[in-house]
């Protein structure tokens, strides 16, 4: 049993004096351009946590070659101000030097078969770099806090990225809990993103396909059974809305991405779609 913190006391200090209580750390990793969802993750951290710590990285590793690295939103001034205002301990904003010296770390993680399916097919390497910047900031901050004593935030509108998170912290060891949390969306249903800021008004009207369509699956299934849902008209109708691209829309088990089977205790819809150049996705559970 080892004490991490404490100070004096832990050092060693009055006798008999109470020991002062383990300090939690909530950590939310980001990439910045933070926008309600994000502030939904860091209030759920404030509540459970001492002190609440949130990373901005736009991870050069989880970019494919022609996606948005470049141009991905960078409103630092804004984010901090935002992160002052909710009353967020730490602000851990390294530069991309400091993370990978030199270029591009020689050791990396690998997100498996998992990783390249469903967001993995269509961004090949994306979950690899997500995992090695995440396994990266679970040990500054353990080395920090200590093991067991950070709890990191995720958002369920990446899913998969959930998952495979998960699976980072169960299968090499990490001491650090995760904590998932529920989409957050606009009010028309728009799952909140910081790519949204992207989309023209026409754009952002078409992307209400996606969430609707997922909606009406949720609705399928909870009163018909997963099995019921029709899922090629759901994709037609998709496809069929001006300057949408499907990618894909599919039923899984949440805990394999599998197809749900009759042991399966929850289904979730995933879909990915482009709208004027920009990729979103989202998700909802049909059982
Ligand atoms: P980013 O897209 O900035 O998202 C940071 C966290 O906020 C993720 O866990 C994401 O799922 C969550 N989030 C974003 N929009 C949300 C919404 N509408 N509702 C609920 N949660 C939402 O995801 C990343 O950054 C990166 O891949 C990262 C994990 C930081 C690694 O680089």
């Amino acid at each position: 049993h080892v004490r991490e913190t404490g100070g004096a006391a832990a050092a060693g200090g009055e006798a008999g004096a109470a020991e002062p209580a383990p300090v939690t750390v909530g950590l939310i990793p980001t990439m910045g351009a933070l926008h309600e969802g994000h502030a939904t993750l860091i209030r759920r951290a404030l509540e459970q946590n001492d002190v609440v710590a949130v990373s901005i990285f736009v991870n050069p590793l989880q970019f494919g070659p022609g996606e948005d690295y470049e141009s991905y939103p960078r409103p630092l001034e804004a984010d901090l101000q935002m992160l002052r205002d909710l009353g967020v301990d730490l602000a851990f904003v390294p530069e991309r030097e400091t993370m990978y010296p030199g270029g591009r770390p020689l050791v990396s993680l690998s997100s498996g078969e998992l990783g390249t399916r469903f967001e993995g097919a269509s961004r090949p390497g994306h979950f690899d770099g997500v995992l090695t910047v995440v396994a990266k900031l679970f040990n500054l901050f353990v080395a920090a806090a200590g093991p067991h004593r950070v709890r990191a935030y995720f958002g369920q509108k990446d899913a998969q990225q959930v998952a495979i998170v998960q699976r980072l912290v169960a299968d090499l060891n990490v001491p650090v809990t995760i904590v998932p949390v529920a989409i957050v969306r606009e009010e028309g249903g728009l799952a909140m993103s910081s790519r949204n800021t992207y989309l023209d008004e026409e754009s952002r009207r078409a992307a209400l396909v996606l969430s609707r369509t997922l909606a009406l699956l949720r609705e399928e299934g909870l009163s018909r059974g997963y099995a019921g849902i029709d899922l090629e008209s759901a994709r037609s109708r998709i496809e069929e809305r001006d300057g949408v691209e499907l990618d894909y829309l599919e039923i899984v088990d949440p805990s394999t991405f599998d197809a749900p089977t009759e042991a399966s205790t929850r289904a979730m819809a995933m879909a990915a779609i482009r709208v004027g150049g920009t990729r979103l996705i989202d998700n909802m559970d049909v059982l």
